[in-house]
């Protein structure tokens, strides 16, 4: 398998909630790559629309009141290409293609964990739908995919129920059950957030582990920058829907370049003093979603804020791969 190529195309895409307050533009006119084999690390404050982009991408934002507006999302498959964005969210194919080529981890594990079935079950169910194995090999294969994520004792966990696991076991009991049809993108919603530091650390070891040894990209959506920086090769920040700046992590470490992603930055010391705050110590407030914005999102809160702001500035490349949606940097 070569390592080059793209794997993912989202282009301009936009996803609202149509809510009795008002449009809740979630996403609005995204547009990135996601190369093969590659991490792209997703990070902005609380309900900058990351798990709506992860969301959109599998077709699973709840409609009414979610809907994709506009924009496409090309799935790059061995032998054609898939706009998913135009696809039914209640087809053959979206279902096909979730889990098979696309899959998620959350958070809260028992958002996909069943407490009724045996976690083994659960695994089970998924690769008979996608891969077609018998019974006994099923069950097989899904004591090899919990030893292959960690699990202490897979031959006797795969017949226990969630609640008998503990939080990182559960973690990876659904990690197993994401990769148990080998997709080819993971998306990871803040995967870790909910455990303490010891057992996050491991899982971020095990899952760049497995990135390796899947051939596979994810999609890694996290508040936490020392997350970001240890586990992306690029980083889009994302502010009110849009991706304000788009770097390769290393490049953004070293040159932070939109006003936000630099007070983003800035709230660091107050993070590692509470490391599983979210990011919301920036001064001023995130505006009200529904209320339409003109120009750059983030003039409200920006010490550079000036009248330009209120026209779109557009991306400037100011570097390899690193875009600026900022009027400071139009040359
Ligand atoms: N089902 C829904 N109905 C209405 N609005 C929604 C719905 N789901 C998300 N939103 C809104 O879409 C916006 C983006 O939400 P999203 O969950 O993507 O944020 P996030 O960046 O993942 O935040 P967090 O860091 O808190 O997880 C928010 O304004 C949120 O309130
Ligand atoms: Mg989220």
């Amino acid at each position: 398998m070569s390592d080059a190529g793209i794997l993912l195309e989202v282009r301009d895409l936009r996803t609202y909630f149509h809510t009795d307050d008002g449009v809740v533009r979630a996403v609005d006119g995204v547009s990135f790559d996601l190369a093969k084999r590659r991490i792209v690390g997703v990070v902005g404050e609380s309900g900058c629309g990351k798990s709506v982009t992860a969301l959109s991408i599998l077709r699973l934002i709840p409609s009414p009141p979610g809907r994709i507006e506009s924009g496409s999302i090309r799935l790059h498959r061995d032998h054609e290409t898939v706009d998913i964005a135009a696809l039914s969210a209640t087809g053959k194919k979206i279902r096909e293609i979730r889990g098979a080529d696309i899959s998620m981890v959350f958070q809260e594990p028992m958002r996909t964990l069943s407490p009724i079935y045996s976690i083994g079950s659960q695994i089970m169910e998924s690769v008979r739908l996608h891969i077609g194995l018998n019974k006994q090999d099923a069950k097989e294969y899904a004591v090899h995919m919990l030893r292959s994520v960690g699990m202490p004792d897979p031959e006797q966990r795969v017949n226990e129920y969630p609640h008998q696991l503990s939080g990182g076991m559960r973690q990876r009991a659904m990690i197993a059950m994401a990769l148990s049809c080998r997709p080819k993108l993971l998306n990871a919603d803040e995967p870790t957030t909910a455990l303490d530091v010891t057992i996050e650390a491991q899982i971020l070891q095990l899952l760049t582990e497995l990135q390796h040894e899947y051939h596979m990209s994810i999609l890694f959506i996290t508040h936490d920058l020392g997350i970001i920086s240890k586990m992306a090769d690029t980083v889009l920040v994302m502010y009110l829907g849009r991706i304000v700046e788009r770097a390769p992590a290393v490049e953004l470490f070293e040159n932070p370049s939109h006003p936000y992603t630099q007070a983003l930055f800035r709230s660091i010391p107050a993070m590692a003093a509470a490391p599983k705050a979210k990011l919301e110590v920036i001064s001023g407030s995130v505006p009200d979603p529904t209320v339409t914005i003109h120009g750059c999102p983030f003039a409200p809160r920006c010490p550079h804020a000036h009248e330009r702001c209120t026209a779109d500035p557009g991306y400037t490349e100011i570097g390899p791969n690193h875009a600026v949606a900022c009027w400071l940097y139009e040359s």
